[in-house]
């Protein structure tokens, strides 16, 4: 883990406070943070990731307290937050009246998405500024989330004003998104916490939000390398990268492994990087196709797998 460092956190806080946008780490990918009250900063935000404005934002809080300030809490959320506050789960809850979270940062929509990241770096910067961070991952629009510092430079490089370096994030994948609405649980995204763990502590079954786009960001396509992805695949054939998982290996070139014990935890911290690494090195060999083996699709898997599917799809 990473040590506090005051000095960076000192001039990050200042930089959100003067309407900058700072890339911090959080346990899933880093996020491209500005003060989700402030109407300007959170129109750099879109400008500098290429985003369309009709896709919301996160916004990030320290504490459960600092989430009633803008958005109502039923006890089905209030039980949620015990459980899984800090960590990588949003919940899309109903905006409260009066809330100063610019209106940008919902897209138009009367919910907010808030949730609490679980990285002593991002919860050091909250504190700092005393404010929510509006953060979406700290990429261009519809490429590879980043999971390390030197990712987030690659894609956004000078339209981040500073990078606050966390090592690479632990869980490698998203928070899963839920929405709450009265007594029901509509999962928006899967991510970095289960669907059944959420099912299991709250003893409700989670519907999918089948074929609507809820989550105005879920765009089929994402996530998208330059290559093309081939899915479930147990070979390495001529002309392309590999990543592979457990026993399934590749046997050619530019060949890597998400994890070769099979552990899926693993394979989430190692996706994006992985998938960044093969796509490089498939434009240094000249393969067009990225192949990956079959991930189970159990606990973090479904996020795994829903990530590989977007990275998967025809581009427009
Ligand atoms: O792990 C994460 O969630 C990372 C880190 C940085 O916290 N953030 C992240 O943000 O993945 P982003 O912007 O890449 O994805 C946010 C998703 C989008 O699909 C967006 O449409 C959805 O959340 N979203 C935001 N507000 C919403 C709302 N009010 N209703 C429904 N969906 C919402
Ligand atoms: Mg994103």
């Amino acid at each position: 883990m990473t040590t506090l460092d005051h000095k960076d956190i000192n001039d990050a806080a200042r930089i959100i406070r003067e309407g900058g946008l700072v890339a911090m780490p959080t346990e899933t990918v880093y996020g491209l943070a500005a003060d989700a009250t402030n109407d300007k900063a959170v129109a750099r935000i879109f400008e500098a990731k290429g985003r369309p404005q009709f896709n919301p934002l996160i916004t990030h809080v320290a504490s459960p307290d600092m989430a009633k300030r803008y958005v109502e809490v039923s006890p089905l959320a209030e039980r949620l937050m015990k459980e899984f506050w800090p960590g990588p789960l949003t919940l899309v809850l109903p905006r409260k009246e009066g809330s100063d979270v610019s209106l940008l940062v919902s897209a138009g929509l009367d919910t907010i998405a808030v949730r609490m990241p679980g990285h002593d770096l991002a919860q050091a910067l909250i504190q700092a500024v005393d404010c929510p961070l509006a953060a979406p991952s700290a990429n261009r629009s519809g490429t590879i989330s980043p999971t390390r510092p030197d990712h987030v430079k690659e894609s956004l490089g000078e339209r981040v004003d500073m990078i606050l370096d966390g090592g690479p994030c632990p869980v490698g994948v998203e928070s899963t998104i839920v929405k709450v609405a009265g007594d029901t649980l509509t999962l928006l995204r899967p991510g970095g916490i289960p669907r059944d763990a959420i099912e299991r502590a709250t003893g409700k079954p989670i519907s999918s939000a089948h074929g609507k786009i809820e989550a105005p960001g879920m765009m089929t396509s994402h996530y998208a390398p330059d290559a093309r992805i081939r899915l479930n695949a147990h070979e390495q054939r001529e002309g392309e990268a590999f990543l592979g998982f457990g026993e399934v290996e590749g046997a050619g070139l530019a060949a890597l492994n998400l994890s070769k014990s099979g552990d899926i935890a693993e394979a989430a911290a190692n996706l994006f990087a992985h998938l960044r690494a093969a796509d490089r090195m498939a434009a240094t060999h000249g393969l067009t196709t990225i192949a990956v083996a079959p991930i189970p699709k159990e606990g973090l898997g479904e996020a795994i797998n829903d990530r590989l599917a977007r990275a998967a799809a025809p581009r427009e």
